[in-house]
């Protein structure tokens, strides 16, 4: 089938991309001209295990091409994707303004009969607006053309994102017409050959479905947290309490990891935006304002730990320390660092007066463009470089690569041979029998120690 795809961001790249993958004949429409040649020429804006050379492979196959003529795009596609992206406003709910810019160009420029997929993360309703600005556009050429708006969201992961979108768990699909339905389930066939994954629903259904998904997550982990916080008081162990509880099949494994608290692009700003919208509606969401307030102070919670073990000895808090910071993404397998924990915990400690010397294998680049030139922050070209000079060793990402460190060698490189886990993955015992202080995030014991 011909699709074109608006928005080369996370979402829309990497859909085209699969979409050209399995046949199908994609052109890629975005606004940014520079992104557009960089694309052309086979150059990712971001980091995306495994897509640089899909894109590269489909690119010269000519089934996936990248182009600023919306107008092009639109004449090429049977199926219109609007993949922008839906950044927060001042109070929190999604600024729609680039969806909706979409939606008018494609009103604008529409010749033939279309199905409008929205895969971004829209509030419930979005589509009815979508519906409104493309007759709008439409109705000023006094065009009569018919076209569907369709809400089919996005369940990828950064890091995962290839993965996910070949091999979904769930094809959520929303739409009045069950003629755009059979569109989209021809669109999806390849991916959705051995079981159906198809779940078919009303359009506003599958607008909240995707914020449902991320809430219900983000609240597991704010959930952790808030045990991890109650585990380090009373002095239990927050990893024993985990191994405890995640057998059980109503609990599951997955997301009961304590940490530094979430980042990403799309928890912090979809569990907002849920809360934004029940408010509209008149309902207070007790328990997402709840979910959202645990992780803001999850953000300090390190830092709080940090903050603890130099109050206690001789030391002027952190003033004239300098911290090895491993990790600076807001999860492995990705540069991104919007809402990423470390961001915080770095401004925590220029506050106090520290030096940071930190190392992430991917976001280098991203930290620079974010931080710049500062004399309290080192730039190191690999995690043993970052402990050259440092006081103490603090895990911000839980990268494959720190997971099995020299602790021999960490405890001769920390003036202070000290460690504060912010991702639990060491085993106190491993580290204190190296003759290291050991912190984790919801672990007792390491309070009592
Ligand atoms: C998420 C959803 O998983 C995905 O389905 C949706 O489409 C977009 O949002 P993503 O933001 O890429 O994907 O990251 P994810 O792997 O879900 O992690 C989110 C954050 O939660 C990270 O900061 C991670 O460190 C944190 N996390 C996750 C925990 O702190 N504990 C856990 O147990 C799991």
């Amino acid at each position: 089938m011909r699709v074109a795809i608006f928005g080369t961001g996370y979402v829309g790249l990497v859909t085209g991309t699969c979409l050209a993958e399995v046949g199908h004949d994609v052109v890629c429409v975005d606004i940014d001209q520079a992104k557009v040649d960089g694309l052309g020429r086979g150059i990712i804006p971001i980091y995306e295990p495994g897509l640089e050379p899909m894109v590269k492979a489909n690119h010269a196959a000519g089934r996936l091409a990248f182009t600023t003529d919306a107008a092009a795009g639109i004449a090429h596609g049977q199926v219109v994707f609007i993949a922008v992206g839906t950044p927060p406003d001042e109070d929190g709910s999604a600024d729609l303004q680039y969806v909706l810019a979409v939606a008018r160009t494609i009103g604008r420029h529409l010749t033939q009969p279309m199905v409008v997929v929205n895969k971004s993360t829209v509030p419930v309703g979005t589509a009815d607006k979508v519906r409104a600005a493309i007759a709008e556009a439409l109705a000023a050429r006094g065009e009569e053309i018919t076209f569907d708006v369709v809400s089919n969201p996005e369940f990828l992961k950064e890091g995962d994102a290839v993965a996910d979108c070949m091999r979904p768990d769930r094809i959520v699909i929303g739409a009045s017409n069950p003629e755009a339905v059979a569109v989209l389930r021809r669109l999806y066939a390849p991916f959705n050959r051995n079981r159906d994954r198809v779940v078919e629903m009303d359009v506003r259904s599958a607008e909240l479905t995707k914020y449902a998904a991320n809430a219900m997550l983000a609240t597991k982990i704010s959930f952790m947290n808030e045990i991890a916080n109650i585990a380090e008081r009373v002095g239990a162990d927050i990893e024993q309490v985990r191994q405890g509880i995640g057998s059980d099949p109503r609990i599951g494994w997955h997301f009961i990891y304590p940490g530094a608290g979430y980042g990403g692009s799309c928890f912090p700003k979809d569990v907002q935006a849920l809360a934004r919208t029940a408010s509209q509606y008149g309902h207070q969401p007790h328990l997402l304002d709840a979910v959202e307030a645990v992780n803001n102070a999850q953000k300090g919670h390190l830092f709080a730990l940090i903050q603890r073990h130099y109050d206690r000895g001789e030391d002027e808090g952190v003033r004239g320390k300098t911290f090895a910071v491993w990790g600076l993404a807001f999860k492995p397998n990705t540069d991104d660092m919007r809402a990423a924990p470390s961001r915080r915990l770095l401004e925590q400690l220029w506050e106090g007066g520290a030096i940071a010397r930190v190392y992430d294998p991917e976001a280098m680049n991203e930290a620079r463009r974010i931080f710049g030139e500062r004399e309290d922050l080192v730039f190191c070209d690999s995690a043993y470089e970052a402990l050259d000079g440092a006081d103490a060793l603090v895990v911000v990402t839980e990268w494959k690569q720190f997971r099995s460190p020299d602790f021999e060698r960490l405890r001769k490189a920390l003036g202070d041979a000290v460690v504060f886990d912010g991702r639990n993955i060491y085993e106190p015992q491993e580290i204190e029998a190296a003759g290291l202080a050991y912190y984790g995030i919801g672990r007792g014991r390491s309070l009592h120690a």
